[in-house]
């Protein structure tokens, strides 16, 4: 009998420049982001968003965050500049998830961020549910003003992670992982 925590037991990520196409049908995506956003919500506030990155907006949304870097850098090496400009190209889709943040709401900011993470952290067990790879990343743009605008984000709102989806082009690597019973205890009074 399989194990039931199995694709939790399984889960890792894929790094991007290892992903390719296919990735998901639109129906499959659909049905993904679906059971995505079924997060635990404190007050139900949905406070988050999803931004396809397909087709050609990959490869335009990563030459507008290299001209970024290069205008803030004049000096960026040009390997560097390349290396901007090609990340989110390799995985045939990167959603990337907002958190639409009500600062004066009685929910403290972090908490709505969180539900945010979780719908990034269903994307990712979802796809490899899926048969596909995924995988989480940030980096600067995540955290960058501008950046932001070019990713059309309204005030208040926020990169929580660009999510890369595909077809592994290579076997999975584990990493080693943490001990669970290392990283427990029992709370003493
Ligand atoms: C919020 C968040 C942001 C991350 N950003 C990056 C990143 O910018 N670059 C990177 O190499 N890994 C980043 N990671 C880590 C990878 O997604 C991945 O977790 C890591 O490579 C370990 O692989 P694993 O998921 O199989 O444990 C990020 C993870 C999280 C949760």
């Amino acid at each position: 009998m399989t194990d039931p925590l199995q694709p939790l037991l399984e889960r890792l990520s894929i790094a991007s420049s290892q992903l390719t196409a296919p990735g998901p049908d639109p129906a499959t995506l659909e049905r993904l982001i679906h059971a995505s956003i079924r997060v635990p919500d404190h007050g139900k506030l949905v406070p988050f968003r999803l931004i396809r990155l397909s087709g050609e907006a990959k490869q335009v949304f990563g030459a507008r965050l290299a001209a970024l870097a290069l205008a803030r850098n004049p000096d960026l090496p040009e390997a560097k500049r390349l290396k901007e400009e090609r990340r989110y190209t390799y995985a045939p889709l990167v959603l990337i998830v907002v958190a639409s943040l009500q600062p004066d709401s009685s929910i403290p900011v972090i908490e709505q961020q969180l539900t945010a993470g979780c719908v990034a952290y269903n994307l990712l067990l979802g796809a490899q549910a899926l048969g596909f790879g995924a995988q989480w990343l940030t980096g600067w743009a995540a955290h960058d003003p501008d950046a932001a605008k070019v990713a059309g984000l309204q005030a208040d709102e926020q990169i929580i992670g660009f999510v890369h989806i595909g077809t592994p082009t290579s076997p999975a690597i584990d990493r080693p992982r943490p001990s669970a019973t290392a990283l427990t205890c029992d709370w003493v009074p």
